[in-house]
């Protein structure tokens, strides 16, 4: 019996306005996603906004040492609270001046005592699911989310060992990619690397040995791994002291975020917010404990920006102009039962997630 053919997801989940909005109140409202990271919080009342699913938020830190996270909307008639980053005593709306807790309760408003019946303690913020997981702050719009172990079970526990430095680690760059795609081609490209050796010469032939390469679902993650073949061939030194020094490898975690494990326990991240059905901005993170050799980094993030993210940068705007051809008819999805570095098995994966993703709620 031969098992039928998967097709790849048909052109208008990638460019139909109505699918984006779709996934808006779909998966992007129950996922967890990146929201900063908790060092750019060090002390209580130190805040940043950010747009999520076109909702804006913004991640605070109580005097309790607890981080936060709030619509950005001021409950007295919706004002936004806060813009970019900084640090406050109390949360005051710039259009009448309610002051509001670190908690985000109601503490004070001009003249609100004039009103009878008005009970302060009636009014707070809405928050919004927050998890740290590993320095990483997440949220969940989805009030009812399963927390991010369930989702990506085991992750937290390896990433653990293989960055065994993680609450040392700040971020010192994250550089911006602004691609001309819809953000699942973009995603799509990161988690298959059967385009790998005829487009990525640096890191296929340099750090990995493809014929070893493999992504596997753990949950709602995408586990790649790889054995290395030159860490003689490496841009910079590495330490070999720790476990996992001379591997490679990375969690993506579904839908828009992937920690990245280079040899040597050199942690760096992606993440992608989506703009709307065309448009994707993507995240390079790189991180050092402070004061740590910060050049060699930078270097690397400096070669890693003019190979592999350029290279991927032509392929998935490429495909984004594809997709909007009337002659493109969806191909079947090359699905080796054996996977392997040229299997689209985890294309076949994620796709599932994304019509997954419109449902009706
Ligand atoms: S809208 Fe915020 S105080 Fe009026
Ligand atoms: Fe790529």
């Amino acid at each position: 019996m031969t098992t039928p053919l998967i097709h790849s997801l048909e052109a208008r989940y990638y460019t139909d306005p109505a699918i984006f909005e779709a996934e808006r109140k779909g998966l992007l409202a129950r996922t967890w996603q990146f929201a900063g990271h908790a060092s750019q919080l060090e002390n209580p009342g130190d805040y940043f906004a950010f747009d999520m699913a076109g909702e804006s938020l913004f991640c605070i830190k109580g005097r309790d040492g607890e981080i936060r996270t709030f619509y950005n909307v001021c409950q007295h008639r919706a004002h936004q609270l806060v813009t970019g980053a900084g640090s406050t005593r109390v949360v005051v709306c710039p259009y009448h001046a309610w002051t509001y807790e670190l908690t985000g309760q109601l503490r004070a408003g001009p003249n609100i005592k004039a009103v009878e019946g008005f009970d302060k303690s009636n009014v707070c913020l809405t928050s919004v699911r927050t998890e740290v997981f590993l320095g990483f702050v997440f949220v969940n719009l989805d009030p009812d989310a399963a927390p991010m172990d369930d989702w990506f079970p085991n992750v937290r526990a390896e990433l653990s060992e293989w960055v065994p430095n993680w609450d040392k680690l700040k971020p010192i760059e994250w550089v911006e990619i602004p691609e001309s795609c819809n953000w699942k081609v973009s995603v799509e490209n990161y988690s298959e690397c059967y385009h790998c050796s005829i487009n990525h010469p640096t890191f296929a032939t340099g750090v990995i040995k493809p014929e070893t390469y493999d992504i596997q679902p753990q949950g709602y993650c995408l586990r790649h791994t790889t054995e290395c073949q030159s860490l003689e061939n490496m841009t910079y030194e590495i330490d070999r002291s720790n476990a996992h020094a001379e591997e490679y490898s990375s969690w993506f975690l579904w839908p828009m975020f992937s920690f990245q494990v280079y040899p040597g326990n050199v942690l760096n991240t992606y993440h992608w917010r989506a703009v709307d059905a065309d448009h994707v901005i993507v995240w390079r993170g790189w991180y050092t404990e402070e004061g740590w050799d910060s050049e060699t980094i930078r270097r690397l993030a400096v070669q890693d920006r003019a190979t592999t993210v350029e290279e991927d940068i032509h392929l998935v705007e490429s495909v984004q102009r594809g997709l909007k051809s009337r002659g493109y008819v969806p191909g079947p999805l090359v699905v080796d039962p054996r996977c392997g570095v040229n299997s689209e098995h985890s294309v076949m994966t994620l796709q599932k997630w994304m019509r997954e993703g419109v449902a009706p709620l």
